[in-house]
């Protein structure tokens, strides 16, 4: 943003206002946030444990008892990661990178320590419904962890997934969860890799080659892998990316993500082929990920022509998506059998779990809910993470600056991956500085009311990046620290 730009507020007051009329930004509340924190230093991050458990169980109950393979990018974190993991619904974890999962596989990694009490109910009362999101097949009636399911027949599991009969899916589904979870939680890398090192590392290790899953949607990818892991060893288990993009007028329109290029089913199949043709490689899954539904807000504020044309569009998309999904996953299990078809992304559990092609979903962001989750009709996500800078000066009246804050997500540059400013309330960044490197001014009627070295409070536009501007998070029941966890950052891990 050219600094001689006049303060165009209007952008940032639409942020503010979006803030003002939202529900209370936490069941901690800032009062209590500021208690807990009292003797801690800016810039810190802190985690309210009863809004994440409450997210957890939303979570839950809008994936009608498909289990959720948590994304580990949107928590970066491997203590929550491995408290989550411990609650029903919630299976394996869908990683963004081999080193990582390679970490993740380690025995005893992804434990967890219970901190969320083992189970959503806990969340009742905090998502405000009497059953908690904890019934149905992945609820408490029927966990779907696999800590309490029965024992697993993996023959069943893989007639199970995308089959014709949904309930005996459902049941294999589980039973293989279950399998998986007594064994350590499988680990999904959601990207292609080219990490020739990592390869030979997952293929001379046999325990994390059977946890790992490696994605490719090309036999370039096959060719990569099948080279750096050499011809013999444990096999190596591989998922296809099948493309979940609308494409139409024979490509020559393009909407979505340019992620795979596997888009026909015909073009899955044949892939399949060629995994099944390479005698170290195990073809097991098929993931799509349909980011234009999952991770674009219906309810975004801005011209109401743009959200008019953001639901059709998506609702176009989601049944183009539904009929190709399933032939595709017909086609592919025509060539091997499948233990699990993953899709959607926290923004359209309810959607993509109720397709009958996919057996999980996968989801992170609900978890800590930033920004970016606050804009959609179908759920309402409360804000579980925020971290807090100092002010430092005054520069003008009405105006505060505070040390650091240029803390801004990734994506298409725009005024929505910048952090917001959420307590004191009537605060908001200046249009022609934005979220400064090392600091940011405010503006708003709150300013005056600051002294130096008071805090402001922001939100994160995006979950798991957060975490790569801190060690620690510190973590929040009502006014009290009740624990301090490393984020990935704070573990020496910049995976990305
Ligand atoms: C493959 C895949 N699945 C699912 C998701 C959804 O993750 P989240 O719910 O954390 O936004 C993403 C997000 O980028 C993704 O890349």
């Amino acid at each position: 943003m050219p600094s001689a730009a006049p303060d165009d507020s209007t952008r940032t007051d639409t942020r503010a206002a979006t803030h003002r009329s939202a529900r209370p930004a936490s069941p901690a509340g800032f009062a209590e946030l500021e208690k807990a924190t009292a003797d801690l230093q800016p810039p810190f991050a802190v985690v309210d444990l009863g809004a994440l458990r409450a997210n957890a169980a939303q979570m839950v109950r809008r994936s009608g008892g498909k289990p959720i393979r948590l994304a580990s990018k949107s928590l970066r974190c491997r203590a929550l990661i491995g408290d989550v993991l411990r609650l029903p619904g919630f299976s394996g974890v869908l990683a963004f990178t081999l080193p990582e999962a390679l970490w993740l596989a380690q025995d005893g990694a992804l434990d967890g320590e219970g901190r969320l009490g083992g189970d959503t109910e806990g969340a009742a009362g905090a998502d405000g419904r009497p059953d908690g999101g904890a019934t149905g097949p992945a609820g408490r009636n029927a966990p779907a962890s696999g800590r309490t399911a029965g024992p697993a027949r993996e023959d069943e599991a893989r007639e199970g997934a995308g089959g014709e009969d949904e309930g005996r899916a459902g049941r294999a589904e589980r039973a293989a969860v279950g399998a998986a979870d007594r064994a350590g939680p499988s680990i999904l890398v959601g990207y292609p890799t080219a990490d020739v090192p990592a390869l030979r590392r997952l293929a001379s290790d046999e325990r994390a080659a059977s946890r790992i899953t490696l994605m490719v949607d090309s036999v370039e990818q096959l060719a990569l892998i099948t080279e750096a892991i050499g011809p013999s060893g444990p096999p190596v288990r591989i998922c296809l990316d099948l493309d979940a993009s609308l494409r139409l007028l024979g490509g020559r329109l393009h909407l979505g993500m340019r992620r795979s290029p596997l888009h026909a089913p015909e073009q899955a199949a044949e892939l399949a082929r060629a995994v099944e043709a390479r005698p170290r490689l195990r073809l097991v899954g098929v993931m799509s990920y349909e980011g234009q539904i999952a991770g674009v807000g219906d309810n975004r504020p801005g011209p109401g022509l743009t959200r008019a044309a953001v639901r059709l569009f998506q609702q176009f998309s989601a049944r183009e998506l539904r009929a190709r999904r399933a032939a595709a996953i017909r086609a592919v299990r025509a060539v091997a059998p499948l233990e699990f078809v993953n899709g959607g992304g926290t923004g359209s559990l309810e959607q993509t779990s109720a397709e009958h092609a996919v057996t999980e979903l996968g989801a992170g962001s609900g978890i800590y809910a930033p920004v970016l989750f606050d804009h959609y009709r179908g759920f309402r996500p409360l804000p579980a993470a925020y971290f807090a800078l100092s002010v430092v000066r005054r520069p003008a009246p009405r105006h505060i600056t505070v040390l650091g804050g240029g803390w801004i997500a990734s994506g298409a540059p725009g005024t929505d991956r910048l952090p917001l400013p959420v307590s004191p309330a009537g605060l908001r960044l200046l249009s022609a500085e934005g979220a400064g490197e090392v600091q940011t001014p405010l503006t708003g009627v709150a300013a005056d009311g600051l002294r130096l070295g008071d805090r402001v409070w922001f939100r994160h536009a995006k979950a798991g990046e957060l975490c790569e501007r801190v060690d620690q998070l510190h973590l929040v029941e009502g006014d009290r620290i009740v624990d301090v966890v490393p984020t990935y950052r704070g573990e020496q891990h910049a995976f990305l």
